[in-house]
């Protein structure tokens, strides 16, 4: 079977219910991507369940005061993401008429929104095939394919978004975006990664070749 079909399956059994998983709404998921870099889903749910709240739409985010959305933010570091956020809000707001632009091309020129933000809310709101590659997206694919390219190195990034981008089941790229994002977090762990009932246990490299504790690699800078 794909590796894609495989995923998938085991999404199905197990994704999380997660309250972002239930809307498209790209402003929503903007909120929750940015939210949920450095962060873990734990410590992230209940910012977005405050924001979704506070500000229902991107024109509530625009108008808040950046002293307001700072101290919402306040617990999760990192508060130039909170600046960006706020500053693309007013730039949607004003600029676009509130509407989230609706392709890769276009999302990502949005202040504080990288390839890997811009290939969720495509692939999640709009069906565009870009691949995610976080962490999990890392690991997962090392492991699988034993790779040691370092994925800190400008080979390993390029190599690894070839490679994400090429596995991505076109015809629901957010679903499986998303199943690898959820299987790196849950099955493939960095530690005690679930080996012995993982669904691609007969053709993982480094399962075979006993290589998960070394992958993936990373440089020291
Ligand atoms: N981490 C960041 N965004 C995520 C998502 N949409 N699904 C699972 N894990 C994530």
């Amino acid at each position: 079977m794909k590796f894609h079909k495989i995923l998938i399956y085991w999404y199905l059994q197990n994704n999380r219910d997660l309250p972002w998983r239930k809307t498209k709404n790209p402003y929503f998921i903007w909120l929750s991507e940015i939210m949920l870099q450095q962060t873990r889903v734990a410590q992230g749910l209940s910012y977005y369940l405050k924001f979704t709240t506070d500000f229902p739409t991107v024109f509530n985010l625009a108008k808040a005061d950046e002293s307001t959305v700072l101290k919402m933010w306040q617990g999760l570091g990192y508060y130039s993401r909170a600046r960006n956020l706020h500053f693309s809000a007013k730039q949607i707001a004003n600029e676009l008429n509130g509407e989230f632009p609706t392709t890769y091309k276009e999302i990502i020129k949005l202040k504080g929104i990288g390839d890997y933000t811009a290939s969720a809310i495509a692939s999640i709101c709009f069906n565009e095939p870009t691949a995610v590659v976080d962490g999990n997206v890392y690991r997962v694919l090392s492991r699988y394919y034993g790779i040691n390219t370092p994925i800190n190195s400008s080979a390993g990034i390029k190599e690894f978004k070839t490679l994400a981008q090429s596995l991505i089941d076109e015809t629901q790229p957010g679903t499986y975006n998303q199943a690898i994002m959820d299987f790196g977090a849950l099955h493939c762990k960095p530690q005690n990664p679930l080996c012995e009932t993982c669904p691609f246990s007969d053709s993982c490299v480094a399962l075979e070749k006993k290589l998960t504790k070394e992958l993936p690699v990373k440089e020291k800078k």
